[in-house]
């Protein structure tokens, strides 16, 4: 099946398997992979090291200017760097988890993530995983996913994923901070997580990843009435 050059926008809760989904994706069409939320943590990353979260998550001012001068980008092998710097286990640690929402909330963040989206999905066929990315960011993607699954699906899979990479997480907290992440994403005035009306619901609470492929090639043959 030749898949035509398109955007494919992937968008949903905490925890869903947006990014391994959108990874098969990319492999099985030969797409590129853009992960959003891996920019929003770094930024995330960068400010706490420069000391401008304060209580209560509070975000100084200084970081619309500090944001001038971050190098954030995807390495050949599309790990999350800082300049010279490959941050991708720090970006999804606890503590970036837990102040992630709040710093994405801020729009002068979300303006500097778009633009980086934009220029990095110029040649066309991405596709990207996120909360916007068929609403705002590219609401113009020629197919949208909206991923779904049950709380204690999202929750076991994300402790599973922790325990693998040697962590000790604890399920509670990890159900709590997914909940509260999809609190503030799906309650902040810019760019809130919400399901495009045009976009295809895929809740793969029991489904494989074989599956969820499958069901992709069914929706893009489906839309643009390829049948080989
Ligand atoms: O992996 P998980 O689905 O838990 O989250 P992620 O995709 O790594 O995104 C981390 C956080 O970044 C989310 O909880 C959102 O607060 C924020 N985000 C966003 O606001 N907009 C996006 N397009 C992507 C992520």
């Amino acid at each position: 099946m030749t898949i035509p050059d398109i955007i494919i926008a992937i968008d949903g809760y905490s925890s869903t398997g947006k990014s391994s989904f959108a990874k098969l994706v990319a492999s099985g069409f030969g797409f590129l992979y853009l992960d959003s939320g891996a920019l929003y943590r770094g930024v995330t990353l960068f400010a706490q090291r420069m000391g401008l979260i304060g209580e209560d998550n509070v975000v100084s001012d200084a970081l619309e200017t500090a944001l001038e001068g971050l190098d954030l980008h995807f390495s050949a092998e599309g790990k999350t760097c800082i300049g010279e710097d490959c941050v991708e286990s720090e970006i999804r640690s606890m503590k970036v988890s837990s102040q992630v929402s709040p710093i994405a909330a801020v729009p002068y963040v979300r303006a500097f993530v778009d633009r980086k989206l934009h220029e990095l999905a110029s040649s066309g066929r991405v596709v990207m995983d996120g909360r916007d990315i068929g609403t705002t960011v590219f609401p113009n993607a020629q197919i949208k996913v909206f991923m779904t699954a049950s709380l204690e699906v999202r929750a076991r899979r994300r402790y599973d994923e922790m325990v693998a990479k040697g962590e000790t997480p604890d399920l509670e907290q990890v159900a709590a901070n997914l909940q509260e992440r999809d609190y503030i994403d799906s309650h902040r005035s810019t760019s809130p997580l919400k399901q495009a009306a045009d976009a295809f619901v895929l809740d793969n609470s029991q489904m494989s990843m074989g599956e969820e492929l499958a069901w992709l090639r069914g929706v893009v043959q489906g839309k643009f009435g390829i049948y080989d």
